[in-house]
């Protein structure tokens, strides 16, 4: 037989697969989301994410430490807050000596050199569980959520956050806060916006994790619908006018074809988030023996890169980190 075209060629062994391949992680695309607790020296298991922990800020500072020396880039910090301080007006989140803010000074002071990122959006410190203020009807109030999230990511910045990220899907929230920043003097602050975040079952180890899940109702009247693709660009160019520096879809695994759709429509980077019940999902199976949880790890972050991805929010950013170095 005489074929002109043999795809196989280019994947005769390992050396030609390298040599053609097209995507790979490097650990400067990993962000490694971390959460944190008060206290000295604790460090609390997560039972739906096997291998995460709620650390005290000494053992944050030291973790950080470990991530920097594995060349990971950033990490996005998430406090689990005590009940006693979760309020209806969430006023907690903009206070200047709060566990985040008193967090991100001592991991900037510690690592200078690393990015930190902080998460804005109220439901770590709601009584409500939810992102955005509550009414006594249950309706999520856009304009009055707007001003605590411009005080939330004014406190964050000034106790020296890198890149601030809302999460919380309120409309204008990324023009509000980075006016704030500009008239505040935070010039250099990035904001990544969670552009395409969707009401997903995939965060629930993550509101375990944080005790955040909502008290009463779901998070739809915000978070997109995950029927929806179009919309996705529409968020995405309310975000660029507003002045997002990054612009991000989430969850990350189901949701390939909305990265690729940012990455094909807009010029910023495009960062993906793998959250934490794709992590759970792995963890769970591999524990089983159903899966490779290592080559399962790499499949799923490189799936990420190829989509479109220019970085990757990933629980899983220490295993990668140190599987590539
Ligand atoms: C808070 C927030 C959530 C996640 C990141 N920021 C949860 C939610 O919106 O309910 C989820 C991350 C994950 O599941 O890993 N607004």
């Amino acid at each position: 037989m005489q074929i002109s075209n043999r795809p196989r060629r280019n994947r005769k062994n390992q050396a030609m697969r390298n040599l053609v391949r097209e995507n790979a992680i490097s650990n400067n695309d990993l962000i490694a989301p971390l959460f944190f607790i008060e206290g000295n020296n604790q460090r609390v298991a997560i039972d739906s994410m096997p291998g995460q922990y709620r650390l005290s800020v000494d053992n944050l500072v030291k973790k950080v430490k470990d991530l920097q020396s594995l060349g990971i880039s950033c990490v996005s910090l998430f406090p689990a807050v005590d009940e006693a301080l979760k309020t209806k007006d969430a006023k907690e989140a903009y206070n200047p000596d709060a566990l985040n803010q008193r967090a991100v000074k001592e991991v900037k002071n510690a690592c200078p050199d690393i990015l930190v990122m902080t998460d804005i959006a109220l439901d770590p410190y709601s009584s409500d569980g939810h992102d955005g203020l509550v009414n006594d009807k249950g309706e999520i109030l856009n304009d009055e959520t707007l001003e605590v999230l411009g005080k939330m990511a004014l406190a964050q910045a000034k106790a020296g956050s890198d890149i601030v990220g809302p999460s919380d899907m309120m409309d204008s929230r990324i023009g509000f806060i980075r006016m704030v920043l500009e008239e505040e003097g935070f010039k250099n602050t990035s904001i990544m916006a969670y552009t395409a975040k969707y009401a997903s079952s995939f965060y629930g180890p993550f509101r375990d994790a944080l005790d955040s899940a909502p008290k009463a109702g779901d998070k739809k009247t915000y978070q997109m619908d995950y029927a929806n693709s179009e919309e996705a660009l529409r968020e995405l160019y309310l975000d660029e006018a507003e002045g997002a520096d990054i612009v991000m879809v989430k969850p990350g695994l189901a949701y390939l074809d909305i990265i690729q759709k940012l990455k094909m429509n807009s010029t910023l980077p495009v960062a993906a988030y793998n959250v934490s019940g794709e992590y759970a999902m792995v963890k769970a199976a591999a524990a089983n023996g159903w899966l490779d949880e290592e080559a399962t790890m790499v499949e799923m972050l490189t799936s990420f890169k190829r989509a479109g991805a220019d970085m990757i929010l990933t629980y899983f950013a220490e295993d990668m980190a140190r599987l590539n170095s």
